[in-house]
This record gives C-alpha cells, structure tokens and sequence, in this order.
C-alpha cells in the first residue's frame, strides 16, 4: 500500500485552535549535535541533545475513519482516509503518513479518525531535525489518543521507518532516539550500534552554545545524504570480503582502511578515513566535557567541521566562511557545521563575555559577503516528546 501515490487525498479541512477541544496536547523537541556527524549510520557514536524549540501538536478524536492534519505554520492541511494511507507527493505529508502507516502495521487498527492541528517553532532545513521531530510527535501523541502501549523505543525504531520508506531519506537513528529521550539539560553520549547511552552534563559555564542559522538550505540534503552512506555501504562490504569481523564502518581500524587504499577511489577511502576519524574525535570530546577541558572540546569541533568539509564534503560555502570567521574570534572554542548539511546552522562555544559581539561581527561580515542575515538561534536542552495533557 505505501508504494503508490496517494491520488485520494482529499481536500483539506481548515482547523482552527481557537476553538479547537483537543484531548491531547504533544511536544515534541528538535534536536543538536555537539559532535559526532554522519557517523549514526556507521554505527558511531554521537553526542546530541534534545532542545526548547519544539513542534506541538493538538489532537482529538473525531469518531470518522477519516484523518485531518492541519499546518498552522502553512496554513494548510490535508486529510486521508484511515483505511487508504499512501505516500503523498507533498513531502511534509509524508512525515505524517509514513508514521500512520507504521503505526498501523505494528498495531493493526489502533488508529481511527483523528483531527490534528500542528504548530511549529523549529526552523526547516536548519539542521534541527524538524523531521524528528513531527514524526516522534506524531506517534507519541497517536500512542497517547488511541492508548496503543507502544514502547519508546518502537516509536524511536517506526518513525526512522516512517523517513526511510516514505520520505526517502535513509537517515540514521540519533534524530529520532535525541527527540524521544532527551533529558533537560543533559547531552547523550550514544552508541548508534546498540542504543545503549549514557547522560552527560551539559554545564560548559563561562562558556555558552551558539547556535547560527546560516539561512540557507541547498536542495542536495537529501539526495547527497543518501549517496554519503551508500559509499560508505560500499566501503565496508569491499573490506568485510577479507575481514567480516567488521560489522560497521566506524570499527575498521586505521591500518585495515589504509590497507585497502588500492582498492577504494579517494573519495570512497577519504569518506570511510573521516568516519573513523570522527567516532574518536566524539568519544574524545565527551571525555573532555566530563574533565571540563573545554579548549580541548572546542578544538575538535574545528576538526570534526574540517573532515565534513574536506574528507565528507557535506559543507557548503555558507557554513565554511561561517567556521573560519569562528577561528579567527577570541573567545570562540569552537564551531563548525550541523547536521545533514548543505545549509542549516552552526554550533559556535563562545565565551559569554563576548557572545554578543560575536553574534554582531560574525552577522555583519556574512551579510557582507552573501547578502544574507545569519539567524541566531538560543537554546536550552530540554526533554524529549511528551504527552502535557
Ligand atoms: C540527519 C540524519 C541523522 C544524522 C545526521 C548527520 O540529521 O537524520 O540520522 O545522520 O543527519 O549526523
């Protein structure tokens, strides 16, 4: 059923808070990541939190086999049948859908008609994991509504499905797992292998978290995310022909890369060489944060924003001016880009006593040089989704 193309979407039905009787109300948080990029897939590890900039959703049930979802952002909706759900054209749409359809297969007739209204204060294409963020939200709160029992973990597991197969980014897990079980103020330290983590505090005083939205988000995200991992699919299972012990790319060590250099083009072994590199880089980091070495933190953060750069090649020109700007700014540990890629925001840790004029002259010279106001983004570390009423 999730092959076709949804033709029998009907029109939307407008919804309107203002006099809208919810039975439930869902945030669900966006995310960042200190360190630990492109790696989730790798079986890496990664150090994300989940944010105070969040989606929130309304629902009620409204005893029809129908579905109405409606976009307070957009102003704009859509609405589907419970017993027809295919994916849809309109990529937002297929968020939603996909984590229906999931629902569905794991708890076959769970959901009936609901009306839901979403209001989003996560910038799209920022780097911030909106998309974690709708799909967790939405099956929190469908679990919560139809009292469905499913675990934190199925709903971690069916809404990277739900992205895989309707949306058609093959992401990784850290986005969903960060929405699902952050905590507020705590960082985690995640093994993408087996999920198992650990809470890490995220106190850096003096030092603050800048986030910079660069305000550009370039179209290749999602077809250039899923060509990055098919290289590094194609790495490992060229050294798992001699080596079979090496269940993901992140476990190959450096000498066993290097001994296959023959056998890869550059940018395959440059790709696998960063992803290496960058597993120890985090695991590195995290030590430094718990021994409050923060010089040390801020410096891989250079050198993690230099492989995606250079070796993983997911940067584009808007973020490298942002992070060499960032290098040459007293007071600023360390910056580089996050996410995806190809766009979003930067990760600045800057000094609080200078926080301010760093946001003024790293804003001016980026206007100057690409005619574009940087977006500054405040954040706290928050918990993940959850039911408020
Ligand atoms: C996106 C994906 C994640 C992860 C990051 C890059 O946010 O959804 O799984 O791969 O990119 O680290």
């Amino acid at each position: 059923m999730k092959n076709t193309t949804q033709s029998q979407n009907r029109q939307a039905i407008p919804l309107n808070l203002e006099n809208f009787v919810q039975e439930l109300i869902v945030e669900s948080p966006g995310r960042i990541n200190l360190i630990g990029e492109h790696i989730d897939y790798n079986g890496g590890h990664v150090l994300p939190a989940a944010i105070d900039k969040k989606i929130k959703f309304y629902f009620r049930k409204n005893g029809t086999r129908l579905c109405n979802i409606w976009s307070k952002n957009f102003e704009n909706g859509f609405s589907f049948s419970i017993d027809a759900v295919a994916m849809s054209e309109v990529e937002w749409e297929n968020y939603i859908l996909g984590v229906v359809h999931y629902i569905h297969e794991i708890s076959p007739g769970s959901i009936q008609g609901f009306d839901c209204i979403v209001e989003s204060e996560l910038p799209m294409g920022s780097g911030l994991s909106s998309s974690a963020a709708l799909e967790c939200g939405m099956a929190t709160g469908l679990n919560g509504l139809f009292s469905i029992g499913l675990s934190k973990d199925q709903i971690i597991h069916l809404s990277r499905d739900a992205e895989h197969d309707f949306v058609g980014t093959k992401c990784g897990i850290m986005d969903q797992f960060t929405v699902v079980r952050g905590k507020k103020d705590q960082l985690i330290l995640l093994n993408c292998q087996n999920l198992e983590y650990r809470m890490i505090n995220a106190d850096i005083e003096p030092y603050h978290l800048v986030l910079l939205n660069s305000n550009v988000s370039h179209n290749l995200a999602s077809s250039e995310y899923n060509n990055r991992r098919a290289d590094c699919e194609a790495t490992l299972s060229i050294i798992q022909k001699k080596h079979p012990e090496y269940q993901y790319l992140v476990d190959v060590p450096e000498e066993v890369l290097l001994s296959f250099k023959d056998q890869l083009s550059p940018t395959m072994f440059e790709r696998a060489d960063y992803v290496i590199q960058e597993n120890k880089r985090t695991l590195m980091a995290a030590d430094a944060l718990e021994d409050e070495l923060f010089e040390v933190f801020g410096k891989l953060l250079f050198q993690s924003h230099h492989g995606l750069r250079h070796n993983y090649q997911v940067s584009c020109e808007e973020l490298d001016f942002m992070v060499d700007f960032a290098k040459t700014q007293a007071g600023v540990l360390g910056a580089r880009m996050m996410g995806g890629g190809f766009g979003g925001c930067t990760i600045n840790i800057v000094h609080k006593d200078v926080a301010a004029n760093y946001i003024d002259a790293i804003s001016k010279a980026y206007r100057e040089q690409f005619n574009i106001e940087l977006t500054p983004i405040e954040v706290s570390l928050s918990d993940g989704a959850e039911i408020l009423k």
